[in-house]
């Protein structure tokens, strides 16, 4: 097989500044945990931001030889940059749009330029590295444009670009700046693959409204290739999360903090930092489900994780005061000696601590109001040792579509989900465990190495087709069927 560059903007380690030197700890999010275990196993180099603003040349070598062992190069950025490109561009504009949320104000036109050189900037890193041979495996929003930039330097690289997150339909992608040299941007792979259906038909609908191109059978037709669409839903590492779960550490750690909790029950919340994650609305939900039912108080602790993210963006910092105030306010109103309602934590854990949690947990609340998959939702469901335990679902997860076996909610609907913590926290073993063994059969059979393959085969296909289609020209394939236009500079 032929060697991979994976690229995102994050890196699967974060540097931090110490009176030692850097450490690197694991970056939080679904991409860096997911493509960190691929990059274990294949033979990868990984191109991305090491999460260090520096300027200094004697830090840039100190993190550039750290990281080389592990075939990780960085990308470095200003403070300029973070602010315009990362806050600005890629988390204050396409994150939300991209979630469905309302457009703000509109991006100034600084974050757009930043995006571009950015992207440009990334484009240079890939070609230094670059070898004969090698394909190109793109991550994310924050890297849109970089399959055309790449494709106008290399017009025979094979390039695959995934979207971790939702794509949104195309009258609210129509709101961006920008919109028509981002679609423009992706066009520029081979392979385009997304989380869902849902995100596949949104991308495909956007590009024939808004470019006006021909689109057929998960394919779009232009002038003198075609660059296939398709959903491949991320899987994780189902091996590793059912080994912890039968680590006789992790095990004895779980039952360790069940007994510091005094609680018979325990319900888990763990996510990033995020306001599309509907962290607040669990909280209110905790607190009808103890109102309702008092005989609970007591008896079930909510866990509470949030693990920090973007916190200097304005939303980010709110939301965080928000959470804060409403632990707070729970803890204050039903606490009891010995019991605390809500435990909760603001800090990154890592997997092996993750997997504690999961195995203490009897009910996981996964009820984002729109996420491209939702990786923790199938961590919970691997990690569950004796196939106990009830995760409860948001169907805007991407993760619905596969784990139908879950407790389906709508994050809004704060009584249903107190219902459903009310149901889960008194469903019977046997339908836990029928559950729960339909549920990881599923996400045993479409792990993370599936999904690179899934994603790796598809795209030699794709880019094998598009060097046979340039010696014979469209017609001969049969691609001919729909008729490709030719669209501004796209090639
Ligand atoms: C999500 C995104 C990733 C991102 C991660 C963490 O999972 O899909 O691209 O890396 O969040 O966010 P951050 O802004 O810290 O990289």
């Amino acid at each position: 097989m032929s060697r991979i560059i994976i690229v995102s903007n994050r890196l699967p380690v974060t540097a931090q500044r110490t009176n030692q030197g850097f450490v690197f700890t694991q970056s939080t999010g679904g991409l860096a945990t997911g493509l960190a275990s691929i990059h274990a196993m294949q033979e990868t180099i990984w191109l991305g931001w090491p999460g260090v603003l520096t300027e200094q040349p004697d830090e840039k070598t100190a993190i550039t030889d750290a990281l080389l062992p592990h075939r990780m190069y960085p990308v470095f950025m200003n403070e300029e940059a973070y602010a315009q490109y990362y806050e600005g561009f890629c988390n204050s504009v396409l994150w939300p749009l991209f979630h469905y949320f309302p457009h703000p104000a509109g991006c100034n036109h600084s974050q757009w330029q930043h995006y571009q050189t950015v992207n440009e900037r990334f484009a240079d890193a890939v070609c230094q590295r670059l070898q004969p041979g090698d394909q190109v495996w793109i991550q994310d929003y924050q890297l849109l444009l970089l399959p055309r930039l790449l494709r106008q330097r290399f017009p025979e690289l094979t390039i695959g670009f995934f979207l971790h997150i939702p794509f949104p339909p195309p009258d609210v992608f129509r709101a961006l700046t920008g919109h028509r040299a981002l679609l423009e941007g992706l066009l520029g792979a081979d392979l385009l693959a997304f989380q869902t259906t849902e995100y596949t038909d949104n991308f495909l609908a956007t590009v024939r409204r808004i470019l006006k191109l021909d689109t057929e059978a998960g394919h779009v037709f232009l002038p003198s290739r075609v660059v296939d669409v398709t959903a491949i839903p991320m899987g994780i590492d189902y091996e590793k999360f059912a080994a912890y779960a039968h680590s006789p550490a992790i095990i004895d750690q779980a039952a360790q903090l069940r007994r510091q909790l005094y609680s018979a029950q325990v319900i888990l919340s763990a996510d990033r930092l995020d306001y599309t994650k509907g962290i607040l609305q669990r909280l209110t939900a905790f607190d009808l489900l103890l109102t309702d039912q008092p005989s609970l108080i007591g008896t079930v602790t909510l866990v509470l994780l949030v693990s920090p993210s973007r916190a200097e963006l304005t939303p980010y910092r709110l939301l965080k005061e928000q959470i804060d105030e409403a632990v707070d306010r729970i803890n204050q109103l039903y606490h009891r000696p010995g019991w605390t309602p809500v435990r909760y934590r603001y800090l990154t854990v890592d997997l092996a601590q993750m997997a504690v949690l999961y195995s203490l947990a009897d009910v996981a609340l996964v009820t984002p109001f729109r996420d491209g998959m939702n990786l923790i939702a199938k961590e919970y469901v691997a990690a569950r040792r004796n196939g106990t335990g009830v995760l409860i679902l948001s169907e805007m997860a991407g993760a619905a579509h596969e784990l139908t076996d879950a407790l389906i909610i709508n994050p809004y609907d704060v009584r249903g989900m107190a219902n459903a913590m009310a149901q889960g926290l008194r469903m019977p073993l046997s339908e836990q465990q029928l559950r729960m063994s339909r549920m990881q059969q599923i996400i045993s059979n479409h792990d993370i190495n599936r999904w690179a393959t899934c994603f790796n085969q598809q795209l030699q296909q794709v880019a094998s087709q598009r060097k046979t289609v340039k010696k014979r020209s469209l017609v001969a394939t049969g691609w001919s069927l729909a008729r490709p236009r030719p669209v501004g500079e796209l090639h």
